[in-house]
């Protein structure tokens, strides 16, 4: 008796705690007609989740996925869930630079314009190297998105007043980057804490660089989101794990609304380069807002994807 009284209370207090976690929303209605957005990986979790927001405002909305049948799957879905029919999917493998060359070269073709990018696929914390030979985090959460937004500048540029979005996580402050090891892969949760503590040093130099341009550049930690990758494990598993990740993790919508904040309100345009989550700018750890870094990091990423300035115009093949 009172083992079912301590479960069913435990029950309670997490259902509270999620409801009060979750009481952030993005309350911007602005709408998008005409607008250009790409989420990568938006076929599932939080992307999945921005792109049906985003085309219910109006938008064309392109999501990518490196499986062609699970991308046309979640087109449908959105499409279905949006009410609308410009939704479409390309084919990007973020963890492959000639993929993402490829794709750029594609979306420049195919695409007029581009107001919102939204770098959101990334892999979590997992111990792996991409076929370019770079720790599969530090590839895929920053070396990907970090080509990605450069092949596009001129496009973003050229459709200003835009936005790149980046999704970054709360838990860069566990780690810093040490520039002897870039592609450091011993430890799998802080190989995943430096991409993501790149992803923010990214997201400030590229405001920096594109001041001035139109181009405005904001990273978003969603919160700890029980997402798709939860169906990875068993029911029995997902069953027994419920109130821990009640208490500890939001649903893909509430942690969606942040990134959705970020890329239609205007409030945030007096913090470019700046750091969200809960629809509010947030203080970042001294060492993450070092200027000096971010530069650096920009620099050996330049090096390590073989990018040099006269290739930020259209995409190299
Ligand atoms: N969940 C959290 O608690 C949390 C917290 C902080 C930050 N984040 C960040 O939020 C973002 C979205 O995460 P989520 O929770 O929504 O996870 P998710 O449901 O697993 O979504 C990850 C997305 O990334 C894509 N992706 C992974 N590897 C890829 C690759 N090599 N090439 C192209 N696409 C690839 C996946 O596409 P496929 O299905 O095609 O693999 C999927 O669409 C990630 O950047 C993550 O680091 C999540």
């Amino acid at each position: 008796m009172y083992v079912l009284g301590a479960v069913m209370l435990a029950l309670l207090c997490a259902l509270i705690l999620r409801r009060l976690k979750e009481r952030r929303i993005c309350l911007d209605v602005k709408r998008l007609d005409g607008k250009t957005v790409l989420i990568t990986g938006g076929n599932s979790g939080i992307g999945r989740v921005v792109a049906v927001a985003l085309a219910k405002r109006g938008a064309r909305v392109i999501i990518t996925s490196h499986d062609e049948r699970v991308g046309e799957e979640a087109v449908r879905q959105i499409q279905r869930e949006s009410l609308s029919l410009d939704v479409r999917f390309m084919k990007l493998n973020m963890a492959n630079l000639q993929s993402i060359r490829d794709f750029c070269q594609t979306f420049h073709q195919a695409e007029q314009r581009l107001d919102i990018l939204i770098n959101n696929a990334g892999v979590p914390a997992v111990l792996d190297w991409t076929e370019d030979g770079f720790s599969m985090c530090f590839g895929c959460n920053h070396l990907g998105p970090f080509l990605l937004t450069n092949l596009l500048l001129s496009l973003l540029k050229s459709s200003s007043p835009s936005r790149v979005v980046t999704i970054t996580s709360d838990i860069y402050k566990y780690q810093k980057l040490d520039f002897q090891d870039l592609n450091y892969n011993l430890v799998p949760l802080f190989t995943y804490c430096r991409s993501k503590l790149a992803n923010l040093y990214f997201t400030q130099e590229l405001a920096r660089q594109t001041q001035g341009s139109g181009v405005t550049a904001y990273a978003v930690h969603p919160g700890y989101v029980a997402g798709d990758w939860m169906a990875q494990f068993s029911l029995l598993f997902q069953v027994v794990a419920y109130v821990f990740v009640s208490m500890f993790f939001i649903s893909c919508e509430a942690g969606a609304q942040t990134v959705i904040y970020c890329a239609v309100s205007d409030e945030v345009l007096q913090h470019n380069g700046g750091y969200f989550t809960d629809c509010r700018p947030r203080r970042l750890c001294s060492y993450a807002q070092d200027a000096g870094v971010a530069k650096k990091l920009w620099e050996a990423s330049e090096g390590m994807v073989g990018l040099t300035s006269s290739h930020r115009g259209p995409a190299m093949s």
